[in-house]
């Protein structure tokens, strides 16, 4: 008797468990940098790609093609992501796309790439 209330169980688990949306859990960040096709350029894993990975990027220092350095806080990133060539990292190819994003959608992002230490 007991095991068949263990398969009940486990079967409305598995029901409730499939019922939970994907992104339900995930950074709602995470999602935009990918539905925005901000992770097409840009690493979450350190790697460079054809623009300067995500991860450890908040408070870092980044050389910009004028020779002048700035440490990357919260203005740095909003005038980064809002006017991409504004300031252009040093090695990297200027070609990064301005793409339209509301102010709810660049907050949500900028705290994203803040949690990528
Ligand atoms: C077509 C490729 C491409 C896409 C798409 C793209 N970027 Fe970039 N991004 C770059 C490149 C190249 C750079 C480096 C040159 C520069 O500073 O403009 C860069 C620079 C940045 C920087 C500054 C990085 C640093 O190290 O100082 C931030 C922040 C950034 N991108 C965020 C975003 C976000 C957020 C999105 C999505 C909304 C996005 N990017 C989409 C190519 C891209």
């Amino acid at each position: 008797m007991r095991i068949w209330i263990f398969l009940a169980l486990g079967f409305l688990a598995g029901c409730t468990g499939s019922q939970t949306p994907q992104s339900g859990k995930q950074d709602p960040g995470a999602a935009l940098a990918g539905a925005k096709g901000c992770t097409a350029c840009h690493s979450l894993n350190g790697q460079p790609g054809v623009g300067p990975s995500f991860k450890g990027l908040y408070g870092k220092q980044e050389t910009l093609t004028d020779g002048t350095t700035v440490i990357v806080d919260d203005a740095y990133l909003t005038e980064s992501i809002k006017t991409p060539l504004a300031k252009v990292v040093r090695g990297y190819t200027p070609a990064m796309p301005a793409l339209p994003l509301t102010d709810e959608e660049l907050a949500g992002l900028i705290t994203f790439i803040k949690s990528l230490k």
